[in-house]
């Protein structure tokens, strides 16, 4: 006898660049149900649920006053998270959250408090951790010896939607959190230098390049070097090992491990990391598992992203746990 899987009935808010992405992916999933989606852009909205087969809404707590879904992906820009999340946690509905968490770190922390007094359960889009090459250089790790560094490169051009922040926010966010992942440590202290080349929107006082120096407990050094300046998207992950070093590409999927006497190509199992991010997402509403990563997880990597912000702005070295008392 087999026994029946439960449908996870689910709807999407905010259908731009990523949340389109989200419609797509549960709408191929077996055990879930794409319930609606909802955007105030109408034409947008509809002509998606009509390439989807699912109901479109331009308010999204029409939505989830008609359809009762059991969870939701918001991806809305960042600095409605906060609005929008609370909302859904307080209707009882469990979220799926963009990276990054919020804006703020108080934004953040009452999207926690919610979370845990409504007990639903809050996952943070950071999709990298989905992604099959992360997977495998964490397993090849060891073989690189003691590890000295771990940088990353995350280029490419401005994407028009994002105005309400700047490219550590939107995009630093991704490798802050990788990095902490691959060391399995938290970052103690920030160095940071960015500008603004003038090249990019009107928002001036948005940084659209940086580079971002993290310390680890121990004294590994983090390195992300980003911007919205490159006419070719780049993805690149870097680690340095006393024996070898690994190179990874985020978008092909590609690995190597290089060493004196030869590179060898490490085997990837290719996935779409955001199937694997809503897979994991759609089993912790089922089966009510904590998900990771989770709200708190997205808030240390929210305060790294503020520390680095506050670091390029002061022109000095910020503590994580300073900006976190
Ligand atoms: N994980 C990733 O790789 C990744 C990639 C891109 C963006 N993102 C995140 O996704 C979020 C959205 O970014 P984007 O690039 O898709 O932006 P976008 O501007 O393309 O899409 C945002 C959508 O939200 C809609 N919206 C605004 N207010 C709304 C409301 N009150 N109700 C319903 N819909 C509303 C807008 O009309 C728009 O369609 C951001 O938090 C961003 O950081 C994540």
């Amino acid at each position: 006898m087999f026994k029946r899987r439960s449908v996870v009935r689910v709807g999407v808010i905010g259908t731009g660049n990523m949340g389109k992405h989200h419609v797509r992916v549960y709408s191929g999933m077996d055990n879930v149900e794409l319930v609606g989606i909802a955007d105030i852009n109408r034409a947008r909205v509809r002509h998606l649920a009509s390439l989807y087969n699912t109901k479109a809404y331009t308010s999204y707590h029409e939505l989830i006053r008609r359809e009762r879904p059991d969870a939701v992906s918001i991806a809305v820009p960042t600095t409605m998270h906060k609005d929008v999340a609370l909302d859904i946690i307080a209707s009882g509905i469990h979220a799926l959250i963009e990276k990054p968490i919020a804006d703020s770190l108080k934004a953040a922390d009452e999207i926690i408090e919610a979370a845990d007094k409504e007990d639903v359960r809050v996952m943070i889009g950071h999709i990298e951790r989905f992604n099959p090459v992360v997977e495998a250089l964490k397993d090849i790790m060891p073989e690189l010896g003691e590890i000295l560094t771990i940088s990353s490169k995350r280029l490419g051009p401005y994407p028009p939607s994002i105005k309400d922040v700047g490219v550590i926010l939107d995009l630093a966010v991704h490798d802050i959190d990788v990095i902490s992942v691959l060391y399995g440590k938290h970052v103690i202290s920030v160095n940071a230098f960015a500008g603004n080349s003038f090249r990019n929107s009107n928002r001036h006082d948005l940084e659209d390049y940086a580079t971002v120096v993290l310390r680890y407990e121990g004294g590994n050094i983090g390195v992300v070097e980003t911007n919205w300046l490159t006419p070719r998207k780049v993805r690149t992950l870097m680690i340095v090992g006393t024996e070898a070093v690994a190179h990874a590409d985020y978008i092909t999927q590609n690995a190597e491990v290089w060493k004196p006497e030869c590179t060898i190509t490490v085997s990837v199992d290719r996935q779409e990391p955001l199937r694997n991010e809503l897979e994991s997402f759609i089993r912790c509403v089922s089966t009510r598992a904590k998900p990771h990563p989770s709200a708190e997880d997205g808030k240390k990597v929210l305060a790294v992203a503020i520390a680095a912000i506050n670091s390029y702005r002061k022109q000095e070295e910020v503590r994580i746990n300073d900006i976190l008392s």
